[in-house]
C-alpha cells in the first residue's frame, strides 16, 4: 500500500513539473484541436548532399482569427512526437530569427503558400517536421499534418517506360524518368538511345517533380534483345561527383522467323546406308515452336520429320529443306542437296561451271531447285557454315575432284 502511495505522489510531482515547463514555453505546442492544417506530402525522401522542395499550402481552421494580410511568419519545428515544447525544436522561422537547418520559404505566405526549400540535407535531418503559422493574432501548429522526411545516401533508380504497342513497324515512345526531390538541382539523365532532347521536369499531382527524357522509335526485329540502359546522376554538394544509379531494360520485339538455315553433316557425297544429320536454325521471337523437314519429290514436298534436328540413314539422294513456325508466322530454309555415291549421274554435274574454284559465297536462300549450280553452293555453304571462304573453296575442290575422277 505504501509503495502505491509513493508512486502516486511521484506521478503527481512529474505532472506538476511538466505543467510548469508547459507554462514557461507553450509557444509552439499543439492544442487539442489544431487551428491549422497543411496540404503537403505526408512522407518525402531526399538525398544527402542535395536539396528537397517541400510543396506546401496551409489553411486556418474555421472560427480562428487568421488574417493573411498581416505580418505572417512560417515556422518549421522538428519533433518525433506532438510534444513540441522545446525551443531547440524550432529549426526555422521565416522572420529570419531562426535558421539552424538550411531552409528557405519560397512560397508566398500571404497566398497561403508555405512551399519550402530545404538545402544541404544529411541523414541526421531525417525526422518528422511540423509547420506553424504566426501572425499578430493567430498562432497555430499543423499538429495533425506532420511531414516525415527521410534522407538517404543512395539515389533512386530511374524508371524506363515503353508506351505503345511493341511490335515490328510500330512506333513506340520510350522514356526514362527519375524522381526529382529538388527541381532546383535535378538529376542528369543519360541513356544509350539517341539523346536529342534535353530532359524535362514535370510536376506531379502531389506537387513533387519528375525528370524525364524520351524518344520515339519505329521498331524492327533488329531492336529485339536491345538493352536500354539509362542512368540518373544527382548533383550533390559542390566539388563532389554526383551520385549515379542505372536501370536496364531489355526490349523484346516479337517477329516471325527469319534467317532460317539448314545444314547437313557430313557434307559432300555420302554412301547409301550411312547416317546424316540435318540441322535447322532460325531467329524468331518468340522462339520457333515447330520445326518441320520436307523432302522435295516429283509429287511436291513431303513432310519427313519434326524437330530442329533430323538424323536418318540414307537410302537415296534428294532435296531437303526445313520450315519453321512461331505464333507470328513461318519461314523456310535454304535447300540441301543430299547426294549418294553411285547416284551422282542423276545429277547433271556437266552443267556446273566451276570457273575458278572460288565462287563468291552464295547467299543461301530462296533458290529455284532447277538451278543446280546454286544448289551445290547451298550445300557447301551449309556444310561448312562456320568456315572461311578458303575452306568453302576446298569443299568445292573436293567435289570437283570427285566429278573429275568420274
Ligand atoms: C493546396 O494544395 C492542394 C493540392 O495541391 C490544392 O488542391 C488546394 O487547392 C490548395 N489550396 C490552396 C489554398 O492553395
Ligand atoms: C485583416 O487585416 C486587414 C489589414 O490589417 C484589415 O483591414 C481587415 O479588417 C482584417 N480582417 C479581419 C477579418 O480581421
Ligand atoms: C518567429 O519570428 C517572429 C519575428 O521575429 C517572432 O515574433 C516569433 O516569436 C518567432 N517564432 C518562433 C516560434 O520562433
Ligand atoms: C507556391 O509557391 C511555389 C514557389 O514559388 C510555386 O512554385 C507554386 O506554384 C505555388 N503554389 C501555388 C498553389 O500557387
Ligand atoms: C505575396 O502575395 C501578395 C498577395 O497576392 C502580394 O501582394 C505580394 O506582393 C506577394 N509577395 C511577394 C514577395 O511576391
Ligand atoms: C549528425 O549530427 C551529429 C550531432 O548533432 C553531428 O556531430 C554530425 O556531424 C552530424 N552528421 C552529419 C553528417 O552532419
Ligand atoms: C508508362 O507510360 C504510359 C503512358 O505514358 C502510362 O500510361 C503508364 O502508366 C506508364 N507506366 C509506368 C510503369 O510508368
Ligand atoms: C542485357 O541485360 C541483361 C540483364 O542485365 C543481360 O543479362 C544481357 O546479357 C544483356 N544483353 C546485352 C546484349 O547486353
Ligand atoms: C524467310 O525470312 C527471310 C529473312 O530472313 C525473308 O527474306 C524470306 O522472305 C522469308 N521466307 C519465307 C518463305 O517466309
Ligand atoms: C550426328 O549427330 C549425332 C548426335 O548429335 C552425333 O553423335 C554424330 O556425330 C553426328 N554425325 C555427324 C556426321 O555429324
Ligand atoms: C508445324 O508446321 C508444319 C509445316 O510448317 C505444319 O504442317 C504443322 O501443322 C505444324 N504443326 C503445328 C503443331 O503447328
Amino acid at each position: 500500500m505504501s509503495l502505491m502511495a509513493a508512486l502516486c505522489v511521484n506521478v503527481v510531482t512529474v505532472n506538476m513539473l511538466l505543467s510548469v515547463f508547459f507554462l514557461s514555453d507553450v509557444s509552439v505546442d499543439c492544442g487539442d484541436i489544431p487551428g491549422l492544417s497543411i496540404t503537403a506530402p505526408k512522407e518525402m525522401e531526399a538525398l544527402s548532399g542535395s536539396c528537397l522542395l517541400i510543396p506546401c499550402n496551409f489553411t486556418a481552421k474555421e472560427g480562428t482569427h487568421f488574417n493573411s494580410s498581416r505580418d505572417i511568419y512560417g515556422v518549421w519545428i522538428k519533433s518525433d512526437s506532438r510534444f513540441l515544447n522545446n525551443k531547440d525544436n524550432v529549426i526555422f522561422n521565416s522572420s529570419g530569427s531562426v535558421n539552424s537547418y538550411k531552409m528557405k520559404m519560397i512560397g508566398n505566405l500571404t497566398e497561403q503558400n508555405c512551399t519550402t526549400l530545404f538545402s544541404d540535407l544529411d541523414k541526421n535531418k531525417s525526422n518528422k517536421y511540423f509547420f506553424r503559422i504566426e501572425t499578430e493574432h493567430f498562432r497555430a501548429t499543423a499538429c495533425d499534418d506532420p511531414l516525415q522526411i527521410t534522407v538517404r545516401d543512395s539515389p533512386w533508380s530511374p524508371t524506363i517506360n515503353i508506351s505503345g504497342e511493341v511490335k515490328e513497324k510500330k512506333s513506340v515512345t520510350i522514356s526514362c524518368s527519375a524522381f526529382t526531390p529538388c527541381p532546383h538541382s535535378p538529376p542528369q539523365l543519360t541513356w544509350n538511345l539517341p539523346q536529342n532532347s534535353h530532359s524535362q521536369i514535370e510536376e506531379n499531382t502531389d506537387g513533387t517533380f519528375t525528370s524525364k527524357i524520351q524518344q520515339s522509335i519505329t521498331l524492327s526485329h533488329s531492336h529485339d534483345g536491345f538493352n536500354i540502359s539509362c542512368s540518373a546522376t544527382y548533383p550533390v554538394d559542390e566539388g563532389k561527383p554526383g551520385k549515379t544509379k542505372e536501370t536496364q531494360q531489355t526490349l523484346s520485339v516479337p517477329y516471325a522467323p527469319k534467317e532460317t538455315s539448314a545444314s547437313i553433316s557430313p557434307s559432300g557425297l555420302v554412301s547409301a546406308g550411312s547416317w546424316v544429320n540435318l540441322t535447322c536454325s532460325s531467329r524468331a521471337n518468340p522462339p520457333v515452336s515447330n520445326f518441320s523437314w520436307f523432302l522435295k519429290t516429283e509429287h511436291g514436298s513431303m513432310k519427313v520429320a519434326k524437330g530442329h534436328f533430323y538424323q536418318f540413314s540414307v537410302t537415296r539422294g534428294g532435296v531437303y529443306y526445313s520450315e519453321v513456325t512461331n505464333i507470328l508466322g513461318n519461314n523456310r530454309s535454304n535447300e540441301i542437296l543430299l547426294t549418294v555415291e553411285g547416284e551422282e549421274e542423276e545429277i547433271h554435274y556437266g552443267d556446273i561451271k566451276f570457273s575458278d574454284g572460288r565462287p563468291a559465297p552464295s547467299s543461301v536462300g530462296e533458290q529455284d531447285s532447277g538451278q543446280q549450280q546454286e544448289t551445290v553452293y547451298a550445300r557447301i555453304k551449309a556444310s561448312k557454315s562456320e568456315s572461311s571462304s578458303e575452306q568453302t573453296a576446298e569443299g568445292l575442290q573436293d567435289i570437283y575432284a570427285k566429278v573429275n575422277k568420274k
